[in-house]
């Protein structure tokens, strides 16, 4: 089924609602942007829509619309969603019926929907198919996907007949004692025929104190037309999660860094701690690579084959390479090729390069250079806007002075240089092939290859 242009001519869409403000979030940005897995919640809902392979995707917007349409924007322009998405504006944010009732002209378009929310980031594509097929099957009006919770709080209870047909949905906030006691839950997740859909939604009346159209109340209307609701109850009831807070955006978070653990562990890489390891979406890890607890990867971080990182790492946007050793270090938009070996306590900055078999060890920090095979940065440096070649040694404590109060210059250090300890190097500057420097001094013009350079006050000792 789940193919947008069926034979007849008619098709599927899936509609996103996305224009809540979150009020429980206590956050002047909209739920939708809020990250789980490094990105944002509403980039998992649209995913599972785009996976259905819809004629078509519609996003109601509203709280905060420019940042959810940039943010949208964005998550097409980086790759994955190929269906046609567009946005409706919800004009007041009168409830997720209302919200719909903005949608009924992109509607109109096919001849079933599924409905999302924007902040249950946790569903999966099996879950959504399973719904949309379940429709399908059992020919009803609309298909729920519903879960059963031991703890159902906060949730529409699924109010069924003796004999277990859907009857109503009953939100948390008007449900009688009884049906709170109900613990099969809507997940927000539906399966509609576009015209049972249109003909209820018109008829939604306001409720409550603001006076909300709730889409939930959708069931008996089409119900009272003769419609017929069904439940597709989900197998796995944690992916149902709604977040509406920070405590619930915290349970995601720990759900979905769980689940990307799994991925990484069956793939054959060894996470030591799981509950102290985080990972975004796009992470990759290579074979037989040890990650140590209480390590952090973020963004689109890749680490190759029988590497070491962690302890108490923190990585953003960075490559590395085979056979690699990373610790207690952190990292950020950087590539580090094979055998290199970082830290402990090492601080390596965008656009360096450092490797292969390099070295960057105990409180160096690193900035926009390229340090060659084998090179060495051992102990206490800075080294920012720097070339150094292969095989080239930087004492402890050297320091390449870059930076005059208004601009930044370039060192280069040749290969198999050696630097000793306590060097200033005052860029632009250049140290030759072989060179080497004596220990604390202060070099401000450049070294010729194969020559000895000494620039520091001679040793007087007085009585
Ligand atoms: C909703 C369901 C509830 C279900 C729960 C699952 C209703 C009335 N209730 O409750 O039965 O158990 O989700 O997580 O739908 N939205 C708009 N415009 C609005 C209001 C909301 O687009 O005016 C969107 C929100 O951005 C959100 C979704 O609709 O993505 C659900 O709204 P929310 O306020 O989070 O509803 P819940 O109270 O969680
Ligand atoms: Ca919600």
């Amino acid at each position: 089924m789940m193919n947008g242009q069926r034979k007849n001519g008619s098709s599927l869409g899936v509609l996103i609602l996305a224009a809540g403000q979150g009020t429980r979030m206590e956050s002047s940005l909209p739920k939708v942007l809020h990250k789980v897995g490094g990105k944002p919640m509403i980039f998992h809902t649209l995913r599972i829509a785009n996976a259905l392979k819809p004629a078509g995707i519609g996003i109601v917007v509203g709280h905060g619309v420019d940042k959810v349409k940039e943010a949208v924007a964005e998550l097409i322009a980086d790759g994955g969603i190929s269906r046609p998405v567009q946005f409706i504006l919800q004009r007041e944010m009168l409830g997720s019926g209302n919200a719909v009732l903005e949608a009924v002209s992109f509607l109109k378009k096919f001849k079933t929907a599924v409905v999302l929310c924007g902040d249950t980031p946790l569903l999966t594509y099996e879950s959504i198919y399973g719904l949309a097929l379940s429709h399908e099957n059992q020919k009803g009006q609309a298909t729920l996907l519903t879960a059963k919770l031991s703890n159902p709080k906060g949730y529409g209870r699924v109010v069924r007949s003796p004999m277990g047909e859907v009857l109503r949905i009953v939100e948390d906030s008007v449900a009688s004692p009884k049906e709170l006691a109900i613990t099969e839950v809507n997940s927000g997740a539906y399966a509609f025929e576009v015209e049972a859909l249109l003909s209820g939604i018109k008829e939604l009346s306001p409720k409550g104190p603001k006076r909300e159209q709730f889409l939930t109340d959708i069931m008996e209307l089409v119900r009272a037309k003769g419609g017929k609701i069904n439940a597709y109850v989900s197998p796995n009831p944690e992916e149902i999660l709604g977040v509406n807070s920070r405590v619930q955006l915290a349970n995601a978070e720990r759900v979905i860094n769980r689940r990307m653990l799994e991925r990484l562990m069956n793939a054959g890489v060894t996470i030591c701690d799981p509950a102290s390891t985080w990972v975004d979406a796009d992470v990759e890890i290579g074979q037989d690579t040890i990650v140590e607890p209480f390590t952090i990867l973020r963004g689109k971080t890749t680490i190759g084959k029988l590497c070491r990182v962690g302890p108490f790492s923190y990585f953003e946007n960075v490559q590395i390479g085979n056979e690699c050793v990373v610790s207690l270090s952190h990292l950020i938009s950087c590539r580090i090729l094979d055998k290199s070996v970082i830290g402990p306590y090492s601080n390596i900055r965008p656009d360096s390069v450092i490797g292969p078999r390099a070295k960057v060890g105990n409180f160096s920090e690193i900035k926009a250079s390229r340090i060659g095979f084998g090179s060495k940065v051992p102990h206490l440096s800075y080294i920012g806007d720097t070339d150094v070649m292969e095989d080239v040694n930087i004492g402890a404590g050297t320091i390449t002075c870059n930076y005059d109060g208004k601009v930044k210059h370039k060192t280069v250090i040749g290969a198999k240089a050696f630097i000793g300890s306590n060097v200033n190097l005052v860029a632009p500057v250049k140290v030759g092939r072989g060179a080497k420097i004596g220990a604390g001094s202060t070099i401000t013009e450049d070294v010729p290859d194969a020559t000895l350079a000494i620039a520091r006050a001679r040793q007087v000792n007085k009585t």
